[in-house]
């Protein structure tokens, strides 16, 4: 069983030697190992169960290691690196030779972040290699926001969990990519559309699709519980479903007709950043209980409220 702890050094020691490390970040906990060792990548994708053809983000401390790791970084994306580096917002650009080609799928292109933890960082600025870290869950469930929901569910298979507490923001980094005539969004995250758009203008937003190859683990079906997630307006599925089974997340409001452990309110004060840092641990917990809906209410559909709708809908798709 995964040791869980705040070892730095044990971390580094056992990611040198080509082990995992489940990190903390302030999106979600991440299952590294380190980029340029091809057997611990190829073990990434076989512990979280994830096809080869989805590529994994890479993790450095600062955009000077970055820099040689790709072959150029655009204005556009220099921009975005000092307004929102170190934090949740991860770019594609194109890759330098040394970074394998099973971290990228192949692409030419590869995903870059500096995420925005203490911990994290440290063992970052201690190592001469860059982390290559999907989110730490098993292929297609919810992302894991503590040391304990990576425990249950990868313990088994890693040594060690590096504990940096709940995560802050809570759902995983926004992807931005410059390859088209304006840059493109392809997974809506941490970094909101309005605070990015703030910084360079107006991007496009392509985010849904299996069939997209730029984001080829954006897939409709995600994030998923094992329970059916039904999206709606709350009154109404409370009532036609009363002789049923369910729980309920609302964004701010209490229901005084459902059980008081059935229902989940991501945030009184309406904050959405709150709800976001909310968000996974209760769809996991809600997973748990002896039921057999979720229902939801989608957010306000502008700044992390988008981000969270996203991942809302994901939860709620039918699986193929
Ligand atoms: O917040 C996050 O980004 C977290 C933390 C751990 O950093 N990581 C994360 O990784 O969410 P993952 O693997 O669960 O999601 C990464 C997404 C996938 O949908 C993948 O397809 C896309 O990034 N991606 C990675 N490399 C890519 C590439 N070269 N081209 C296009 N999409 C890429
Ligand atoms: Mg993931």
């Amino acid at each position: 069983m995964a040791e869980i702890g705040r070892d730095i050094l044990k971390a580094k020691a056992l990611l040198e030697t080509g082990q995992l490390v489940a990190i903390p970040t302030e999106t979600v906990y991440g299952l590294a190992a380190n980029a340029f060792m091809g057997d611990a990548v190829a073990e990434v994708f076989h512990v979280k169960n994830r096809p080869t053809f989805n590529p994994l983000i890479i993790h450095s401390d600062s955009i000077d290691k970055i820099r040689d790791y790709v072959k150029a970084i655009p204005g556009q994306a220099a921009k975005l690196a000092a307004k929102f580096w170190p934090g949740p917002l991860t770019m594609l650009l194109s890759k330098d030779r040394q970074v394998p080609d099973l971290v990228t799928a192949g692409s030419d292109l590869v995903a870059v972040r500096v995420p925005k933890h203490p911990l994290t960082l440290e063992l970052l600025k201690s190592i001469d290699f860059p982390l290559a870290a999907p989110s730490a869950n098993p292929f297609g469930y919810i992302s894991p926001t503590t040391a304990e929901h990576v425990s249950k569910q990868l313990g088994r298979k890693i040594p060690y969990i590096l504990d940096g507490g709940p995560c802050e923001v809570g759902i995983e980094s926004t992807i931005i990519g410059f390859d088209a005539e304006r840059p493109v969004i392809y997974r809506l995250g941490g970094v909101s559309v309005e605070e990015i758009e703030r910084e360079i203008g107006k991007v496009d937003i392509r985010p849904h699709s299996s069939s997209n190859p730029k984001a080829p683990g954006m897939l409709k079906s995600h994030y998923a519980p094992s329970k059916k997630v039904i999206l709606g307006d709350l009154v109404q599925l409370i009532h036609q479903y009363k002789h049923e089974e369910f729980a309920v997340i609302s964004f701010r409001d209490f229901y005084p007709d459902v059980a008081l452990e059935k229902q989940a309110i991501l945030s009184e004060s309406g904050d959405l950043r709150e709800a976001a840092a909310r968000l996974f641990a209760t769809l996991r917990y809600l997973d748990k209980l002896p039921i057999k809906y979720i229902f939801a209410e989608l957010l306000p559909e502008h700044g992390l409220g988008r981000a969270i709708n996203d991942r809302l809908k994901r939860a709620a798709a039918e699986r193929a």
